[in-house]
């Protein structure tokens, strides 16, 4: 199994195809709030620092409740960016 985040590109989903934030009549409400929140964080963050895999590190992808998760909790090696 191999996580691709790039089948997301160019794709558009209903409120209620969009898992994480359930859906129906209590749905999150705060959804388009934690959206933009991770935008501004992540785009901050990846400003600043490079993340990498180190070499040798793969993770399994283990069952975690309905969700599939890293069995490692996904190690990463963190570098300050020159700017
Ligand atoms: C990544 C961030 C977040 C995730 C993944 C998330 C996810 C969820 C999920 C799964 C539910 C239950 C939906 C359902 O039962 O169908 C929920 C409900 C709710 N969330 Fe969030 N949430 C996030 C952030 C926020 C934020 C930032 C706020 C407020 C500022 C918020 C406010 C609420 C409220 C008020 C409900 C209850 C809605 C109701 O029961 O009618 N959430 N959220």
């Amino acid at each position: 199994m191999v996580f691709r985040p790039e089948r997301f590109l160019g794709k558009h989903y209903a409120a209620d195809e969009w898992f994480p934030f359930g859906g129906g009549n209590r749905m999150c409400l705060g959804m388009a709030f934690a959206m933009y929140e991770m935008k501004v964080v992540l785009s901050t963050l990846f400003s600043k620092v490079l993340l990498t895999r180190p070499s040798g590190c793969q993770s399994a992808p283990v069952r975690r409740g309905i969700a599939l998760a890293p069995h490692d909790g996904a190690i990463m090696s963190v570098a300050k960016k020159l700017s």
